[in-house]
């Protein structure tokens, strides 16, 4: 039988009770599926494992992940551990290492899901956001110094490579062909006179291989706004590492939350394992209370699903999400309700199963 050989890597906070129910899910749709079946090995990297060796993965710890079919993360992070370490050292080394230069982030809100926004209909918050995910502003280049000097110097720069920017916003046009969408990029270069503007000309250059694809350009501060204001302007959105992560927490505020925030760090060659996570962090404010909400780790599931060509189950669990939305029964605080992320896990289990069964 078709295996899937899943790395789970839990990490802190809530990562670990997130990062079970989202299991829960992906082996339910095996079991009911027949067809394929998973292989999860457990990673035990993060802060605590930092705490007791220094390091946040082992030595050797991507040529470990090298061989597996895809990650499954929950959220890295812990007070007492320096944010700069613990991230860079788990989540951004693995993002780089494995080339997954496409985050791919869904912001749409399902049926049942709440908005802060007043006057909109479900339909007007449907956008995917392509951001870069291994460059940009988030290259780690720079340097610190005279530290602790009163000349004190720190630069940290922003790196756009032909490559680099070409490659996501290529993405980006043929996923707008493929789906009939139109394409908005988001860049800044009335201020960043050299990055955006590159970022632009590279938009308007590839564009010219994609006549029949309608496209946007917006500046970061005015799309910020637009997104409040006006949703339904964005379809596909191509946009740079640190832009791409600002407005995807907008984007998640204003469909159902950070409980609801799904993402996928895609290596779309498949040289390297792709990675899928909830967008959200840690959580310290919540971890251990059984208030985290399961839901984005179960939609980067379906993510997953998707990637390895199960494209009907990758659908059919965001049709379960919207089952479970909408009879707001068995929800966790954050979406109004009083149950726990195990709670939700089991309801969505039990749901997949009767449905299924109706088919
Ligand atoms: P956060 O996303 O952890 O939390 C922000 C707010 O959203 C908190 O109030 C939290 O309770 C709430 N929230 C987040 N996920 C939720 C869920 N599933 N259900 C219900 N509520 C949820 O962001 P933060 O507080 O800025 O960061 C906390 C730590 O996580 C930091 O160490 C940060 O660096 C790290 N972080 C890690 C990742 C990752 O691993 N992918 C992402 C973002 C932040
Ligand atoms: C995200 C996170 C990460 C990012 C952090 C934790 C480094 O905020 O995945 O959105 O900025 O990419
Ligand atoms: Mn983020």
């Amino acid at each position: 039988m078709l295996k899937h050989k899943i790395a789970v890597i839990a990490g802190d906070g809530i990562g670990p009770e997130v990062i079970n129910e989202g299991i829960k899910v992906l082996n339910e749709a095996a079991r009911l599926d027949k067809g394929f079946e998973f292989g999860f090995t457990y990673f035990p990297w993060g802060c605590e494992y930092y705490k007791e060796t220094g390091r946040m993965m082992a030595e050797d710890g991507i040529d470990q992940l090298k061989k597996f079919d895809a990650i499954f993360l929950g959220a890295v992070g812990a007070p007492g551990v320096p944010d700069h370490i613990s991230l860079w050292d788990l989540l951004l080394i693995i993002r780089k290492s494995f080339d997954q230069y496409i985050n791919l982030r869904p912001v749409k809100l399902l049926n049942g899901a709440p908005t802060p926004l007043k006057d909109v209909a479900v339909q007007d918050v449907d956008m995917v956001f392509v951001r870069e995910n291994t460059e940009g502003e988030y290259a780690g280049s720079g340097s610190w110094l005279f530290k602790g000097k009163p000349n004190e110097v720190v630069i940290q720069n922003g790196v756009f490579s032909r490559k680099g920017c070409e490659r996501v916003i290529r993405y980006a046009y043929e996923l707008a062909k493929a789906q009939n969408k139109t394409l908005t990029s988001i860049s800044k270069a009335n201020a960043l006179n050299y990055s955006m503007v590159f970022w632009d000309q590279i938009f308007e250059e590839v564009g010219r291989d994609y006549p029949e694809v309608k496209t946007y350009s917006y500046l970061v501060d005015a799309a910020s706004m637009f997104m409040i204001k006006d949703p339904k302007r964005f379809e596909i959105v191509v946009t740079s590492n640190l832009f791409g992560d600002i407005l995807t927490d907008l984007g998640a505020a204003i469909a159902g939350g950070m409980g609801l925030a799904a993402g996928a760090n895609l290596n779309p060659e498949r040289t390297f394992p792709s990675m899928f996570e909830p967008i959200h962090g840690s959580a310290p404010d919540i971890a251990g209370s059984g208030k985290a909400n399961p839901l984005a780790t179960v939609w980067s599931a379906s993510q997953m699903l998707e990637f390895f060509g199960h494209n009907k189950w990758s659908e059919r669990i965001i049709g379960y999400i919207e089952k479970i939305l909408t009879e707001k029964k068995v929800l966790t605080p954050d979406l109004g309700g009083s149950a726990t992320t195990s709670q939700v896990g089991d309801e969505i289990v039990r749901i997949m199963q009767s449905e299924f069964a109706a088919e």
